[in-house]
């Protein structure tokens, strides 16, 4: 039995490579919809820097090598942090970015935690993230946003999470928008498959 009735729980997952724009387009959304914006990425950092969390060293070796954080941390912060939003947001509608990045924590959180509506697939040129990632590297203090890390994750992308993108294209829950133009023309296409799917 899952935790959240996918009837009632809207769960979109926004999946792409690192520096696709994942955060910037669901970004863009919260602006126009009542959605509840979950970054893996940000929650296992937010996790990190706790004082106190038994996981912070484990995921910040995990982070600088590109590697995917074992999956029970990141599917309890996941799941702390829906409770927290439909109890105390009163949200039900969920943008989840950056999740499921291996094909365990796709099995896992479609049946224990709510089975997800579709997969919002940001597709873009390994070309164009590095040049993205590497201009964020000035401002963004991420210890992975370097040229070595850069270069595990993508490795990882490859071989970890294509497979989960597979995955539900298998089962067509997958929308795929082109990711190289620029924020607004991007979003423009984001915002038209998004609509297609929860009208
Ligand atoms: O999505 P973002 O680029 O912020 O993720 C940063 C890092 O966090 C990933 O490279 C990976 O090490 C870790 N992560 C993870 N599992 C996820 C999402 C992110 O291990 N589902
Ligand atoms: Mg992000």
């Amino acid at each position: 039995m899952a935790s959240f009735d996918s009837s009632q729980v809207l769960v979109i997952f926004v999946l792409g490579g690192p520096g696709a724009g994942k955060g910037t387009q669901c970004g863009r959304l919260v602006e126009d919809y009542s959605f509840c914006h979950l970054s893996a990425g940000d929650l296992l950092r937010a996790e990190q820097a706790r004082e106190g969390s038994e996981a912070g060293e484990l995921i910040k070796s995990f982070i600088r090598e590109g590697r995917i954080v074992p999956s029970y941390v990141t599917l309890n912060l996941l799941k702390n942090a829906m409770d927290d939003a439909i109890t105390h947001r009163n949200t039900t509608r969920f943008l989840i970015d950056g999740f499921p990045r291996q094909m365990d924590q796709a099995l896992s959180f479609d049946e224990h935690i709510c089975n997800s509506r579709f997969v919002l697939y940001l597709n873009c040129p390994e070309s164009t993230m590095e040049e993205r990632l590497l201009k964020r590297s000035q401002t963004s203090g991420r210890d992975d946003d370097n040229v070595e890390s850069i270069r595990k994750r993508f490795a990882t992308f490859i071989n970890t999470s294509m497979p989960v993108i597979e995955h539900y294209q298998k089962m067509d829950k997958v929308v795929q928008v082109d990711c190289t133009a620029s924020v607004d023309d991007v979003y423009a296409r984001v915002k038209e498959a998004v609509n297609k799917q929860i009208s």
